[in-house]
């Protein structure tokens, strides 16, 4: 049943906060275990509903996963693929499910996929994945919503992309690690995603090299072992918590969290006129004595400011003194927050690819929707300092990404309440 967050405003939010995995790295991986025939243990995943349909999607594929969540570990043993053709019902519920493809192709020859539909944030194309496994000699075919790529033996291959595109650099990066000979990617993405991939396939016998950078080099070996991999924090996970504790003006200490990953999001903070340290224990953000000041944000892709915290970021500047422009340059159609949080008392006018927002004294509760998973983290954010109640509905948006996002909040002073919606 559908349920929705009741949320009153509270005081500043205070206390220690642990940071779970990242979904957008345990996502990659789990596809990346496709290439190997032997069991792996991925450690530090987090709880959340797109890992769960990430194992729906393998185990359909004949492989064989094991969840511990109190411990945070899945078993994941793929010696025994029988199928690679992936459903359309799984795939339509999670974008990154397209990310089996290379791996797929790469360990059984061929790969039946449904083309990801357009989505809340845009058209999200998958033609640059595409360019480059066909670069790598696939063919590839197109046919009632599937992609049907088949390659006796992929060939090593020089991949240039248009865009430093996140999930074409993984799939090509994994397709690769089984290829015959040397693959490089230029402008390939450079995100801490890519690099901790690059990790797994690294300790799993496979050799990526250059990750991180714009130029990635694999050179494809003959098979690969299984491995244990633990994976890194969510760098946007963190950044949620971070922007929760300036606009409630609160004190919050963020553990297992890499400063390095948040440094475009710790930048704009300091710049809104918030106290963010770096501590051998955390990462502190102190706001309890700021006036929050308008501050402009350009996303980009790593180490650019994060589109995956736009709309967070928006939600402070709707309560920050001044006017403050939001420029969204990696995926168009990514304002979804916005309709909603004018509803809550913000002031926001979008004109193209930016967002100009006039900072407000007051937001006020009252029912919205959360669209998608970032826009809905928005909306809560909002809730916190706007008066009255608030109810967000849609809220399976948001438990794909954050896990209990309103119990941890609550664990710092907010209140939060899940109801059934009606
Ligand atoms: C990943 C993240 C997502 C994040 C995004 C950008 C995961 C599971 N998701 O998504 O949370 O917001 O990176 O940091 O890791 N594009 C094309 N052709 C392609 C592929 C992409 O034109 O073949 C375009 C997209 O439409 C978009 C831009 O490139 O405008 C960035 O997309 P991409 O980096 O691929 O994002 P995802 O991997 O989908």
């Amino acid at each position: 049943m559908a349920e929705k967050f009741i949320i009153h405003p509270c005081g500043p939010l205070k206390g220690e906060i642990g940071i779970g995995g990242a979904k957008n790295a345990v996502l990659p991986v789990l596809a990346g275990s496709l290439l190997t025939g032997q069991p792996c243990v991925i450690s530090n995943v987090p709880n959340l509903s797109d890992v769960e349909y990430m194992c729906e999607l393998v185990e359909s594929l004949g492989g064989f996963t094991a969840w511990n969540r109190n411990q945070g570990t899945i078993s994941i043993d793929t010696s025994r693929l029988t199928k690679c053709e992936a459903a359309y019902e799984l795939v339509g519920k999670l974008r990154a499910s397209f990310l089996i493809t290379g791996p797929l192709l790469a360990r059984l020859g061929r790969a039946r996929v449904p083309l990801p539909g357009g989505c809340a944030i845009g058209s999200r194309p998958v033609d640059l994945h595409l360019k480059g496994l066909a670069a790598m000699g696939a063919e590839i075919e197109y046919a009632h919503g599937y992609v049907e790529a088949t390659a006796q033996k992929l060939q090593g291959a020089k991949i240039y992309l248009d865009f430093p595109s996140v999930g074409a650099t993984e799939n090509i990066m994994m397709a690769a690690a089984l290829a015959q000979g040397q693959t490089i990617i230029e402008n390939a993405a450079v995100e801490p995603e890519i690099v901790d991939l690059a990790n797994f396939i690294n300790t799993a016998g496979g050799d990526v090299r250059g990750a991180g950078t714009d130029t990635i080099k694999i050179n494809g070996v003959k098979d690969m072992k299984g491995t244990h991999h633990s994976v890194i924090p969510d760098r946007i996970e963190a950044g949620t918590f971070m922007v929760a504790a300036a606009l409630t003006r609160g004190d919050v200490m963020l553990t297992n969290v890499m400063a390095d990953h948040v440094k475009p999001v710790t930048a704009k903070l300091k710049e809104v006129n918030v106290n963010v340290n770096e501590t051998p224990h955390g990462i502190h953000v102190k706001a309890d004595n700021c006036e929050l000041i308008a501050a402009d944000i350009k996303t980009l892709p790593y180490p650019g400011f994060p589109t995956d915290m736009q709309a967070q970021f928006m939600s402070l500047m709707a309560k920050a003194k001044g006017t403050s422009v939001v420029t969204e340059t990696v995926f168009e159609n990514r304002f979804m927050q916005v309709g909603e949080l004018k509803r809550m008392g913000a002031i926001i006018k979008i004109e193209s690819r930016s967002a100009i927002i006039e900072g407000v004294d007051k937001l006020t509760g009252t029912q919205v929707c959360a669209s998608d998973l970032r826009a809905g983290a928005a909306l809560v954010l909002a809730a916190l300092v706007a008066e009255d109640t608030t109810e967000i509905s849609g809220i399976t948006h948001i438990d794909r990404g954050y896990h209990l996002l309103d119990e941890r909040l609550n664990e710092l002073g907010a209140c939060i309440g899940r109801a059934i919606e009606a």
